[in-house]
């Protein structure tokens, strides 16, 4: 039988490392048979289009080669990593897919969703997740917690006004996708993994 295909989304500075952290060590004390993953990368060549795309001095790089690129990495990763783990009936959890496309190239960049939908068919139609845990921090709430964006990375110096369209762009999201699921996150790292555990446990997944 398939595995179960789990991403994790949310705004810059959501919390989401740390919470893949605290769940990844959850799902070993259970014994759980998983692998956990990121976008972009997560396999050695698409680890190496994120060089490219993360790279502070690629300031010209245009709004539709970033997200080729992501859509790129992505396949990449998906036949060499997330399909063959599927396959083995693995569970799979993977920090980041298709809906960060969607919330950042398409709402936050303006390239639409119907373009982000069509150079991510492959990603779409034949590897959905089953489930989609948004961590759910407003960017304001976030970069107050983070104290300030990283000068290396190209997409965490784009600014609150950029991560807000970000954020409005997986709400928007949510709408028309029921699998995507908000994880209030306000409260302590500890209450924020209760409440993912809690979702997980309840949509079947552990
Ligand atoms: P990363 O350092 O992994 O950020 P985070 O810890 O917030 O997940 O960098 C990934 C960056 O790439 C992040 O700013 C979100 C962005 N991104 C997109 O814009 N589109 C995408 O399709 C993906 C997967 C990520």
């Amino acid at each position: 039988m398939r595995g179960k295909f789990i991403t994790f989304e949310g705004c810059e500075g959501s919390g989401k490392s740390t919470q893949l952290r605290l769940l990844s060590e959850y799902l070993d004390k259970l014994g759980v048979d998983y692998i956990l993953t990121r976008e972009p990368g997560g396999s050695e060549i698409a680890e190496q289009i994120r060089k490219i795309i993360l790279n502070g001095k690629n300031t010209a790089m245009c709004d539709e080669c970033e997200a080729l690129l992501y859509a790129a990495a992505r396949v990449q990763h998906l036949k060499e990593k997330i399909a063959p783990a599927l396959d083995k009936g693995k569970l799979v959890i993977c920090d980041r897919y298709v809906d960060s496309s969607l919330a950042y190239q398409g709402y936050a960049r303006g390239l639409g969703r119907e373009y982000i939908e069509n150079i991510n068919s492959f990603a779409l139609e034949r590897f959905t997740p089953d489930l989609t845990v948004f961590l759910d921090i407003s960017p304001a709430e976030a970069f107050k917690r983070k104290h300030g964006a990283d000068p290396d990375d190209r997409m965490e110096q784009l600014g609150l006004e950029f991560h807000t369209r970000v954020y409005n762009g997986y709400k928007a999201l949510m709408e028309i996708a029921p699998r995507i699921c908000a994880v209030d996150c306000l409260g302590s790292k500890y209450e924020t993994q209760d409440n993912i555990r809690a979702l997980l446990k309840a949509k079947g997944v552990i």
